[in-house]
């Protein structure tokens, strides 16, 4: 079978739940331990022995490094104690670096609607927890991709999933408890996809065994063609991690960037006007930050960071790291729209209001607080306000300005209502800001209003426009 030898380099999807060794690891032991995980791994050969001893053995130095680089360590090229502590993490068998990345195409499905069976289940669990756990991994990636899975309960599935105990079929025996926990098969036809689970394991719906959706979300990016990914947030990363909140677990951007890179993110939303299926035209794009024409829907701050949204994406500008990062909106705030209106600040809140349509939601860092939505009249507007532009709350005044087509509301925010004659004439107060707004929000001082790819640098006290940018000024482009 020609096939073997990919099947042997990409298909050992292991994830350790214990580390080999707990007790007495002498430092022969560790050296046998490193020397296994460079094999495993970083495909150290086989034939290069006790090279540990070997202080200055050039080649496995390299591969020392290659690891620290891979699992973001410190670069030393030296068996610190840091690293032999990260070598002992339980993590998945599937090798960091494998020949399989110089393969012309990535195997992938050619197709978008994929079907699942649960061929068994293991008794740990109630069959309704074991279907949800392997539910919800699915459905995370199903969530950024145009995949779609349907379950079929008879016949053959393109991811047959299983629950075996030692050899069962393959090449690849499970081994009783720890260590191997499950592996999976990256796309193609008969065993390809396939994720097979270690059922001497005790599987749990927490974290106090071993977390079933958690292995179940990593190995099936295998079966839809991922394999590791370096950021230690991703789902993809090698080193199995527990959460301790279940709650927050997420794909990262990186996985998302991943598995978009094989399959393109999901088709437009179903919100978006019908047109016939022939001329369906094609999903949103991911936006891309150094566009000269980007525009913005949103913009506000957030505990020190910019927030720029997008459809259904935001980018988070850090003023101390200087570092912009891209995110989903939904996966911080999973019930969020995407396509938002507005978004402002109040600080002394420590709560960030975003606007959409005739609601708002007020959220607290990563959650959306109790309560919402809620409809924007609660806050004064008169009914023909059908939504916002843009807003922005100063902190010092504690007013809130709401922008709507060309007027402005303001809202107090110490009496937490609309402040009487308005609305007004945005290009009375604000001269030189004389349409409607996309965006604003405000740093150093100044306001920044955001027109399509224009943004306008305007000071609140010398009520003036300042400078003239692109929309995407802030991102170093
Ligand atoms: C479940 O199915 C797999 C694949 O057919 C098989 O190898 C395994 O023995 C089965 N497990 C149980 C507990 O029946
Ligand atoms: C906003 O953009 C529109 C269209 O590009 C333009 O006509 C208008 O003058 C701009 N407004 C401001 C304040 O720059
Ligand atoms: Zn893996
Ligand atoms: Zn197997």
């Amino acid at each position: 079978m020609e096939s073997l030898p990919i099947l042997l380099l990409l298909c050992v999807a292991v994830c350790s739940a214990y580390p080999l060794d707990g007790a007495a690891r002498g430092e022969d032991t560790s050296m046998d331990l490193v020397q296994q995980y460079l094999e495993n791994y970083y495909n150290l050969a086989k034939d290069v022995k006790q090279f540990v001893r070997r202080k200055d053995s050039g080649p496995v130095v390299k591969k020392i490094q290659e690891m620290q680089k891979f699992l973001g360590l410190e670069v030393t090229g030296k068996l610190d104690s840091h690293t032999l502590e990260v070598i002992r993490k339980p993590r998945c068998g599937v090798p960091d670096v494998g020949y399989f990345q110089t393969f012309p195409g990535m195997p992938k499905w050619r197709k978008t609607q994929l079907t699942y069976r649960i061929v068994n289940y293991t008794t740990d669990l109630p069959r309704d927890a074991v279907d949800s756990a392997f539910e919800k991994a699915l459905k995370a990636w199903e969530e950024v991709t145009p995949l779609t899975f349907s379950r079929i309960y008879e016949g053959d599935a393109d991811i047959m999933i299983s629950f075996a105990v030692g050899e069962h079929g393959d090449f690849f025996p499970f081994d009783g408890p720890g260590k191997v926990l499950a592996h999976a098969y990256p796309p193609g036809p008969g065993i390809y996809g396939d994720a097979h689970f270690d059922d001497d394991e005790q599987w749990t719906k927490d974290t106090t065994g071993t977390n079933l959706f958690l292995v179940a979300a990593h190995e099936l990016g295998h079966s839809l063609g991922l394999f590791h990914s370096a950021d230690p947030e991703a789902v993809m990363y090698p080193l199995y991690k527990s959460f301790t909140d279940l709650a927050q677990f997420r794909l990262s951007q990186d996985d998302v960037n991943g598995i978009q890179s094989l399959y393109g993110p999901p088709p437009a939303s179903s919100d978006d006007t019908l047109v016939p299926t022939e001329s369906v035209p094609p999903g949103p794009e991911t936006p891309a930050m150094c566009d000269p024409s980007l525009s913005f829907d949103a913009v506000s701050t957030l505990r020190g960071e910019v927030l720029f949204f997008k459809d259904r994406h935001f980018w988070r500008k850090s003023f101390r790291t200087l570092e912009t990062e891209f995110h989903l909106i939904t996966s911080f705030w999973p019930s969020l729209p995407s396509g938002l209106d507005a978004a402002y600040e109040v600080a002394s809140k420590d709560t960030v209001f975003i606007f959409k349509g005739n609601q708002f939601w007020g959220i607290r860092g990563g959650e959306v607080q109790a309560g919402y939505p809620r409809g924007i009249h609660t806050l004064g507007f008169p009914p023909t306000v059908k939504k916002i532009d843009a807003a922005i709350s100063d902190k010092e005044k504690k007013k809130t300005y709401f922008f709507v087509e060309d007027k402005y509301w303001r809202f107090d925010e110490k009496r937490q209502s609309m402040e009487p004659g308005f609305p007004k004439q945005i290009a009375e107060d604000f001269p030189g800001v004389d349409s409607k707004v996309d965006a604003v929000f405000e740093a150093f001082g100044f306001f920044y209003f955001f027109n399509g790819s224009s943004q306008l640098e305007f000071d609140p006290n010398a009520k003036k426009v300042t400078h003239i940018l692109k929309s995407n000024s802030w991102f170093n482009c």
